[in-house]
């Protein structure tokens, strides 16, 4: 695949791209947003791919923005260029289900690709954290958003103001991470679960993923109302029959994703 700081694997119907910078803890500097982006605009091209996981290293998911590209940057490079979003917001617009497997150091844009994913799957090992009030900056690509939604506001403006780095066992409690486990399995635990989502009905999940999507963006009645019409749309489809028949005459379902 030709990539210098990203390795793509398939594991069956799971893409796994591992962040691979190591001598800057996977500091995502542009050269690897650009082939972040483009490896996930080809798992979303690609029908034989159901859900991707996206990890790091055991020492470094992402050690956030790449410092030394930054330092020299003024307003109008940044404004003009509209860094970070334009390459950076790609993980939050895959249709298919991503998830974070997040080992060591998930800070400041590492953090954020991490909230940007459906669900992190956190090690033990791992440390999440908003430095960048530390820099005489602040989060860009949604840790001021995405985490206040996450974990509510005391947490978030502790994180944000302070820069106080929380570990796995912290983000689980207050609700950043889905599931913590041992650091050696973390990936293996992401592609099981990112394997059982590619193997239930395509539609039916990506329209799930869209209406919990939805709750973040718009208030609980059109939540309801769009949830209510995705529902009714899932009655359509061939897999609906195919799991409601298979449960009835108590066998495996087979689903085609139609
Ligand atoms: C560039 C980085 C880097 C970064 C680490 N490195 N983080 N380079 N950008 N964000 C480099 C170090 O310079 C060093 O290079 C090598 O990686 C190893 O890091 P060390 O600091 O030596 O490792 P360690 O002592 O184990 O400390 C780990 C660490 C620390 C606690 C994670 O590296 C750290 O604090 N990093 C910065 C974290 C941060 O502030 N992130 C937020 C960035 S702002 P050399 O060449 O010396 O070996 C941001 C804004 C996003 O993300 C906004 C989006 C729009």
């Amino acid at each position: 695949d030709g990539y210098e700081h990203l390795r793509v694997e398939r594991h069956g119907p799971v893409a796994l791209i591992t962040l691979d910078r190591p001598k800057a803890l996977n500091a995502l500097c542009d050269a690897l947003t650009v082939e972040l982006t483009h490896a996930l605009d080809a798992t979303e091209a690609d029908d034989s791919i159901g859900a991707v996981v996206l990890t790091g290293s055991a020492k470094a998911f992402a050690a956030g923005a790449d410092i030394a590209e930054m330092q020299p940057k003024s307003f109008t490079d940044v404004y003009l260029a509209d860094f970070i979003t334009s390459s950076w917001e790609r993980a939050s617009t895959t249709r298919k289900p991503i998830i974070a497997a997040v080992a060591g150091y998930a800070l400041g844009g590492g953090a954020e690709l991490a909230m940007s994913c459906d669900m992190i799957i956190a090690a033990e090992s791992a440390k999440f954290g908003q430095p960048e009030i530390t820099l005489g900056i602040l989060p860009g690509a949604g840790g001021t958003q995405r985490l206040a939604r996450a974990v509510g506001k005391s947490k978030a403006m502790d994180m944000v103001l302070t820069g106080r780095m929380i570990d796995a066992e912290e983000a689980e409690r207050i609700g950043l991470v889905a599931r913590v486990v041992p650091s050696s399995s973390v990936i293996d635990e992401a592609i099981s679960a990112a394997t059982k989502i590619a193997g239930f009905s395509r539609p039916a999940v990506l329209m799930a993923k869209e209406s919990v999507d939805r709750a973040f963006e718009t208030t609980l009645a059109e939540g309801m109302r769009f949830e209510r019409r995705m529902f009714h749309a899932a009655f359509a489809t061939e897999d609906k029959t195919e799991g409601m028949g298979a449960f009835l005459d108590k066998r495996k379902p087979s689903f085609n994703h139609r």
